[in-house]
């Protein structure tokens, strides 16, 4: 029987190279993200690949977005087996004490509110019959560097909401996991749009026991894995997936 899975952020990096992993192990995808053309993108990618394939626009800090999009993953396709909740951005390059308010709640609306509201719907339309959920964390949830305080907590409490929310509904079937990417090649750190600059990108690659970023199907791997029934007794865990970065001191 054809799986049915839901992933945020799919319109490009980690999120796609899940959904595209996730449709090689027998589901049916749906795309959800503000970014419109690259949700279809994704669509195509997967139709390409012989997968069932739906865009829903969401923007994860609107509720109503996040119960759209399950509503309408349910009026499509009937059930809901996994989410991968993976949506976010970057935080900011600076101090505690420099942030606004106004950026320190934009991170954690993305980054952990986002979570939240996608978690509350896709709970509520598993409770019957069971499902996978994983998160994307960060190495930032679970150890920490200065200059990125809002992304670090939003990070820290993804991975709160992950155990929590785990031990609250294992009783329904449902497994809550997330995952920890170190530094991978997406848009969020390489290429035209990132906001990092290369050469602390460079620095924080030299501290990388493997001494190279991921690549997004790298990361994709591990979600899969955890969405999937081979992972039928893990739940309330983090996995990093970041070259041993928080191996080392
Ligand atoms: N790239 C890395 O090195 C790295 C490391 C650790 C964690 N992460 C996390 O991985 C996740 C995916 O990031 P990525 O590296 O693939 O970057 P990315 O920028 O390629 O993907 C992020 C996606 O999220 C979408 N998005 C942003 N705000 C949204 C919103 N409000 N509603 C819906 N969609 C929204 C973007 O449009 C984009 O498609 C993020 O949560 C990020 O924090 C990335």
């Amino acid at each position: 029987m054809t799986k049915i899975a839901l992933v945020t952020g799919a319109s490009s990096g980690i999120g796609q190279a899940a959904a595209l992993g996730l449709a090689a192990d027998g589901h049916a995808v749906v795309v959800a993200d503000i970014n419109e053309a690259g949700g279809r993108d994704t669509v195509r990618l997967l139709e390409a690949q012989g997968a069932q394939a739906l865009f829903v626009r969401t923007d994860v800090t609107r509720e109503e977005d996040c119960q759209f999009l399950v509503g309408r993953t349910l009026e499509r396709f009937g059930r809901l087996d996994a989410a991968f909740n993976n949506a976010g951005i970057a935080g900011y390059a600076l101090l505690l004490g420099d942030h606004t308010l106004a950026q320190w709640q934009r991170v954690l609306d993305v980054n952990l509110t986002g979570v939240f509201n996608c978690m509350r719907a896709e709970i509520a339309a598993m409770q019957d019959t069971g499902g996978a959920i994983v998160n994307t964390a960060s190495i930032m949830g679970l150890v920490a560097s200065p200059g990125g305080s809002a992304y670090c907590a939003a990070k820290h409490g993804v991975i709160g909401l992950t155990k929590a929310a785990a031990l609250e509904y294992a009783r329904h079937g449902i497994r809550v996991n997330a995952v920890c990417p170190g530094y991978i090649e997406t848009p969020m750190t390489v290429g035209e749009e990132t906001i990092f600059p290369q050469k602390k990108i460079a620095a924080a690659v030299d501290r990388v026991a493997l001494r190279r970023m991921a690549r997004p199907e790298e990361v994709a791997e591990m979600v899969v894995w955890l969405a999937s029934e081979r992972a039928s007794y893990v739940t309330g865990s983090s996995f990093a997936v970041d070259g041993g970065v928080t191996a080392s001191v």
